[in-house]
């Protein structure tokens, strides 16, 4: 039996919010944003789209290249840290969007890691169960619902944004797009970046919105070490799990969070800037869906071979990181 990706798609809202836009609103400029994270605008939904919203969008998109109608999906699946509510689970929602049937479906948060935290999970699940055939596995974001607009070292870095994946497993399916992979977590860091209030370590009260705790808190710089490192022994890992020297990778796909972690990682793994993917100008960091944002704008731009070995690799709150060698079929 093979499994491969049949199917990729994207969406980000209209409305562009630019470096320029940030100056009116913050201490901020254009030169500090482009320099120190490479970001020169973002997406920003309205108040009326919620995280489901820009998932379904993306995966409409995802099951139309892949030929696949909802009805046939088997497991959808959605990353994020923005969910709709916290429950019913943000797949549900996208699933009654779709009209897709009875089949299960659960949010997986593993922060920026999610999307690949899924793709390990929808994988496992379709090599070891033949009923899982058709799976959409989601990382979508509106993270501007959670960006304290007035706090200058995180509101320039986020953007909105979904990407989709349609997965689909069968006999007649050539080879397995899953080559190896390598998650981890060290949730000693838990507080370098997080959300502190909306759970139930501190529901929402007066002196919750008051303090500013319903807003993403960080501490760049630590993250930023934190995840050079992490990204780099990740990815090193499964290029020797799999047998794949730095010069067979065809493209790096880097959780977009930063220019120059981006640029410090291939640097680490000696690969050229120009196998490493980067739209983090326009984008900035959504998350969950940056890589697969990546890979669907790649595949419609007919980047990406038959054959072509791609290292994805994802840092984020948790701490959660991992990579992962998957192949072009
Ligand atoms: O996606 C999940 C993982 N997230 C990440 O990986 C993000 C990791 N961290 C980073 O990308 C970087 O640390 C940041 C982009 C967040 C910050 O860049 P930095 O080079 O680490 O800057 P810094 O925090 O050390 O701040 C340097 C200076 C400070 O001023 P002083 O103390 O030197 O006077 C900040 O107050 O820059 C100031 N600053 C700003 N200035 C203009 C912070 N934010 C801004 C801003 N505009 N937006």
């Amino acid at each position: 039996m093979g499994i491969r990706i049949k199917g990729t798609g994207m969406f980000v809202p209209e409305k562009v919010l630019t470096n320029a836009d940030l100056e009116k609103m913050v201490e901020t400029s254009d030169e500090w944003i482009t320099t120190r994270t490479g970001i020169k605008e973002r997406h920003i939904a309205d108040k009326q789209t919620a995280t489901s919203d820009l998932a379904y969008a993306a995966a409409l998109k995802a099951l139309e290249m892949a030929g696949v109608s909802p009805s046939e999906l088997d497991l959808i699946t959605v990353a994020s840290v923005t969910p709709d509510k916290l429950f019913p689970n943000t797949a549900a929602l996208v699933q009654r969007k779709l009209g897709a049937c009875t089949c299960p479906c659960f949010d997986l948060e593993a922060a920026c890691s999610g999307l690949i935290y899924s793709i390990e999970v929808a994988h496992s699940m379709m090599a070891a169960n033949k009923k899982y055939k058709k799976a959409l596995v989601i990382g979508a974001e509106k993270l501007s619902s959670i960006v304290d607009w007035t706090d200058r070292s995180t509101c320039v870095l986020f953007g909105d944004g979904a990407a989709a994946l349609v997965l689909e497993s069968g006999d007649e399916i050539e080879g397995d797009f899953y080559v190896a992979g390598k998650l981890a977590a060290d949730g000693n860091y838990g507080d370098i970046l997080h959300l502190p209030a909306g759970g139930s370590a501190m529901p929402a009260s007066h002196e919750s919105v008051d303090g500013k705790c319903h807003f993403i808190k960080m501490g760049g710089q630590e993250t930023f070490k934190l995840a050079v490192t992490a990204m780099t022994a990740a990815c090193k890992e499964v290029l020797a799990d799999s047998g794949i020297a730095p010069e067979q990778v065809a493209w790096v796909i880097p959780h977009q969070a930063n220019r120059r972690i981006i640029s410090a990682v291939a640097a680490r793994l000696t690969i050229p800037e120009e196998r490493v993917y980067a739209n983090i100008d326009r984008y900035g960091n959504t998350s969950s869906a940056s890589i697969g944002i990546c890979l669907d704008e790649m595949n419609r731009a007919g980047m990406l071979k038959h054959g072509d070995c791609i290292l994805l690799t994802a840092f984020g709150g948790g701490l959660t990181w991992g990579a992962q060698l998957i192949r072009w079929q």
